[in-house]
């Protein structure tokens, strides 16, 4: 078996070489300017992309294909630093190549039971009929799949998937294919607004004025009108800060923005603990580990994961052998204490060629961030925060809109409800591709459909509001109250401790108190840095606010639902209970409320079962 990566090998550890030039252009890429962030009024979009990850550069493609129509894709990073780029072991689709034997049927089965039988039944039967057209897809984008002698693609057995199913360049497979779909975008002359912070979604009642951001470069803030907006903007893995497998810009804010609109945050509660996170600092070691033989092994050097998934071992679901993980620690049988406590990742009996091939970055994450070498030593791992199941409410699978007018939702800031309780491995990039391209033809069709209906003035004005709020929260004096940090860290302590891979009444209940707590501190916290360019300071200051409003809704959701189902684990109700609970939980914000509401999970053909692996 050979890597065929000769049409992209520059892909392989590229990054935006951005290069700053003189005013209007911010940087070039094979030879394209990126312009700087438009002034409010100056252009109407057409379609608005809040993000630039794989669901957002997909849908932008999608919608850029509609040639009269102007798309843009705005970010506060740069396109090639979303959270997409970190993903690494494949995605998922029936495609008849590695496997013959596997069929659509057979995902949407795996997908569903993995889920916990909470997932929407119909939107994952059109996700798993299209997942397999997305890898050819890619294919033709350049995406440098890892070949087999024939040159097909291989695809390879994450967990909770009965058949090889994930195909993958390496152990890089975001950044592949972050890579591939920038590169396209830049094809097709989208616009990209970049390092400009969104701070809010801008409505005249029920129409769209555009979306107000902070361009990061200047300070300024910026009012982009568009008659669509796609949110796109990944998860919120920073609620659990270094217990995460997410970068630092992983902090909710397009589902609070969607939230502060009326979409309601669908299954805030289901959160993905990852198996594999260094124990150290959370950082990931892909499932492909596991993939590819890496065994679980605890202070008594006994591979455990017989004890909790039989069958499936270290390839069970990730909910499972995470709790596994946490229960060999919390019974005494890991290694370390508090935090930083784990269980060893053994990779030792795996060929080196093999590695090499297939688990370089595994291998080289391992040695830059705890000091091991993979194929000699073992790796002291443990779960860590990884992936949202629940985001902002997907209304219609079809279109990707949500309940909001010329809204439109993708990626895992949305919720399809195509991975219920638990995400399999490996289902994460091929939905960002399926949904992100329903979302761009979907916003698309509403631009033709409508014109420009916003308010302009309006968008003006919610510029000066925000401007004043610049003022204000930069000029508070030191006595004002807490700093940022501070209030963070109590978050995270909070979340970790009361609201983490294991859950139960009183210490939900005490994390809701801490938090109501931290948002008034929040009111009156001390920034104090008062400068306009590149205010981090400030942004830091508004990604707190996102995500205690997430935090909120999580521990809402989580003491509401009386149950374990996949990733909410409860030790005082341990069992799922359908008869109560097979149904979707909706956090609204509404007057400075949290309102919890439920919404009915569709059921198509396979009605709950006891789940075994
Ligand atoms: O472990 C991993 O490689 C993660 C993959 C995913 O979240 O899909």
């Amino acid at each position: 078996m050979s890597t065929e990566i000769s049409r992209r090998t520059f892909i392989k550890g590229a990054t935006a070489a951005g290069v700053a030039l003189a005013a209007g252009t911010y940087f070039t890429w094979n030879g394209h300017n990126i312009p700087e962030p438009v002034k409010h009024g100056d252009v109407t979009y057409d379609v608005l992309v809040i993000g630039s990850g794989g669901a957002g550069m997909r849908a932008a493609l999608a919608a850029a294909e509609n040639k009269d129509l102007k798309v843009a894709v705005m970010t506060k990073l740069v396109p090639t630093r979303s959270a997409s780029t970190m993903a690494q072991g494949g995605m998922n689709g029936v495609t008849g190549v590695t496997d013959p034997q596997d069929t659509v049927e057979s995902h949407v089965f795996d997908t569903v039971k993995g889920g916990d039988y909470l997932c929407d039944q119909d939107a994952v039967e059109y996700f798993a009929e299209h997942a397999g057209k997305n890898i050819y897809e890619m294919d033709y984008m350049g995406y440098p799949y890892n070949r087999q002698e024939d040159g097909s693609f291989h695809q390879r057995k994450m967990g909770g998937s009965s058949h090889p199913r994930a195909a993958y360049f390496e152990d890089r497979a975001g950044h592949a294919m972050v890579h591939a779909l920038f590169e396209k975008c830049l094809e097709q002359n989208i616009d990209f607004i970049s390092e400009c912070q969104m701070l809010e979604i801008s409505m005249d009642g029920d129409k769209l004025n555009g979306v107000v951001a902070m361009d990061m470069r200047s300070g300024n803030l910026v009012g982009v009108a568009a008659k669509t907006v796609i949110i796109a903007t990944g998860g919120y893995g920073r609620v659990y800060w270094i217990r995460t497998s997410n970068p630092y810009s992983s902090t909710g804010d397009g589902i609070v923005a969607g939230m502060n609109i009326g979409i309601p945050f669908k299954d805030p509660e289901m959160v993905q603990f990852h198996p594999t996170g260094l124990a150290a600092n959370g950082v990931l070691l892909s499932e492909s580990s596991r993939a590819e033989g890496a065994l679980l092994i605890n202070g008594q050097g006994e591979r455990f994961m017989g004890k909790y998934a039989p069958e499936k071992l270290e390839l069970a679901t990730r909910d499972i052998v995470a709790r596994g993980i946490a229960t060999e620690i919390a019974e005494g049988r890991g290694v370390g204490e508090g935090i930083h406590a784990g269980v060893y990742l053994d990779f030792r009996h795996i060929p080196g060629e093999r590695i090499d091939e297939r688990l370089g970055q595994v291998r080289d994450l391992s040695r830059r961030f705890a000091g091991v070498d993979i194929k000699t030593e073992m790796v002291l791992i443990s779960p860590t925060c990884h992936y949202s199941m629940g985001g902002l409410e997907m209304a219609d699978f079809r279109t990707g809109a949500s309940r909001v007018p010329g809204v439109f939702v993708a990626g895992e800031c949305s919720c399809v409800s195509v991975h219920g309780a638990n995400r399999l491995g490996a289902n994460s990039l091929s939905e960002v591709l399926v949904f992100g391209h329903t979302a761009g033809d979907g916003a698309a069709a509403y631009a033709k459909d409508h014109a420009y209906e916003g308010n302009q003035e309006k968008l003006a004005q919610a510029c000066a509001k925000w401007q004043d709020k610049f003022n204000e929260v930069t000029n508070r004096p030191k006595s004002a109250g807490k700093t940022v940090p501070e209030i963070r860290d109590a978050m995270v302590n909070t979340m970790w401790y009361k609201a983490g891979v294991f859950r139960e009444e009183n210490q939900l209940q005490e994390a809701a108190m801490e938090l109501s707590a931290l948002e008034k501190e929040y009111e009156h916290c001390y920034v104090g840095d008062k400068s306009h360019v590149y205010n981090t300071a400030f942004e830091q200051y508004v990604e707190l606010g996102n995500l205690l409003q997430v935090s909120h809704s999580i521990v809402q959701g989580a003491i509401a639902r009386k149950e374990s189902r996949g990733g909410h684990s409860r030790r005082d109700y341990p069992k799922r209970d359908d008869v109560n609970f097979l149904k979707h939980t909706l956090i609204f914000k509404k007057d400075g409320q949290y309102v919890t509401e439920y919404k009915d999970v569709v059921i198509t053909k396979y009605q709950p079962q006891e789940r075994k692996y």
